[in-house]
């Protein structure tokens, strides 16, 4: 079968010489597992970094991916709960162990250090797979794992979003953010985005949010602060770097931040004072439980939320994908075409 498969970590622009698609044998099944034929994959944030040699654990060679859709071709003998046939998506959050507060130390993400999903089957044991929504496609559901758990856990778990707070969303262009803004959206929350593009901006007031600044401006809190005079309860952050410590002007007293990314990387402009003094609650958060997958997956379901879409590519085009996703030019999840 064909694979994605990273031989050499590396810049972006090596990127076709470190990536190749190889032939590599179909895996067995366990009795446990089912076969999938994998129709659609969708990139995070997290391949790219494997690509730069920027994540903890790198194992060469690797086939990347943690997302996909597909049809399951065969199963073990003690799997009942599925049928040939049945179209399903897969849980990338793997042995997250005992404690809903925190991941376990056997933690591991499915594309690293196990081959993921950019090849054309997978077998997996079958607590990791779930019926993809009814109302969504296989190519849409594609999107859902690892940026919906995410963003529910953040926004749902860890955020508390309600109805009617005032929320920020920051880099709305990204995987996660886009679910963070749908699941918001659907709690009936008022929210504010930022983006390096107007254009992404305006395509996220028309998934619900109220308004954005473009982070891109030196005084961009200042701006949204003009745009909502109420200030934020709720911030959910991906970026780390100088915008959490902006965030922490904006957030009002009693609020909370919730950060799940440092795709920017670290701050040396950490003002504690402001959260002691403002009572502030900074959560950290990562991926995300079997609960909280089964929950998002629900959420989803019940609201017939339709994740947000970027680009399909081709297998062949995989480099594409990568370099969309490294230049920030996608809203949403970059989707690859597997069969
Ligand atoms: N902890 C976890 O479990 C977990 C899970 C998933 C992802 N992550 C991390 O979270 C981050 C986002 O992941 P993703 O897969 O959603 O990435 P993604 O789809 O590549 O999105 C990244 C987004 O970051 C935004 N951005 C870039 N520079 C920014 C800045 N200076 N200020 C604000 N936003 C900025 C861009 O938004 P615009 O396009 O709007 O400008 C871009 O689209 C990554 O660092 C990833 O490693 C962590």
């Amino acid at each position: 079968m064909r694979a994605v498969l990273l031989k050499k970590t590396g810049k972006v622009d090596d990127l076709e010489k470190n990536l190749v698609i190889e032939d590599i044998l179909k895996p067995d099944i366990q009795d446990d597992e089912v076969l999938i034929k994998i129709r659609y994959a969708s990139l995070n944030h997290r391949d790219l970094w494997i690509t730069k040699g920027l994540y903890s654990g790198i194992k060469l060679p690797v086939v990347l991916g943690s997302d996909c859709s597909g049809i399951i071709e065969d199963k073990g003998k003690n799997v009942n709960e599925f049928k040939i046939g049945d179209e399903v998506i897969v849980n990338p959050s793997i042995n997250w162990g005992e404690n809903e507060l925190y991941q376990g130390k056997n933690f591991k993400i499915l594309g690293l250090p196990d081959n993921g999903t950019l090849e054309e089957y997978i077998s997996i044991e079958k607590s990791k797979v779930f019926k993809k929504p009814v109302h969504l496609g296989l190519m849409q559901a594609s999107a859902i794992p690892l940026a919906g758990l995410t963003a529910f856990r953040a926004t749902v778990v860890k955020g508390e979003v309600k109805k009617e707070k005032r929320i920020l969303i920051t880099g709305i262009g990204g995987g996660v953010s886009t679910f963070a803004l749908l699941f918001a959206v659907n709690y009936g929350a008022d929210v504010y985005v930022t983006s390096g593009d107007k254009n992404k901006i305006n395509k996220a007031i028309g998934l619900g949010a109220k308004d954005g600044v473009n982070y891109k401006n030196e005084n961009w809190d200042t701006e949204l602060m003009e745009k909502n005079k109420n200030g934020f309860d709720l911030i959910i952050d991906g970026t780390g770097g100088e915008t959490i410590s902006k965030c922490l002007n904006l957030i009002n007293p009693g609020g909370r931040i919730v950060n799940y990314g440092a795709t920017t990387g670290n701050t040396s402009n950490f003002e504690i004072r402001k959260i002691f003094w403002k009572q502030v609650s900074l959560f950290g958060t990562t991926m995300g439980s079997d609960r909280d997958f089964k929950n998002m997956l629900e959420f989803i379901e019940d609201k017939k939320i339709t994740p947000v879409a970027d680009k399909i590519f081709e297998f062949e085009n995989i480099c594409d994908a990568f370099i969309r996703m490294d230049k920030s030019e996608q809203l949403g999840k970059i989707i690859v075409k597997i069969s």
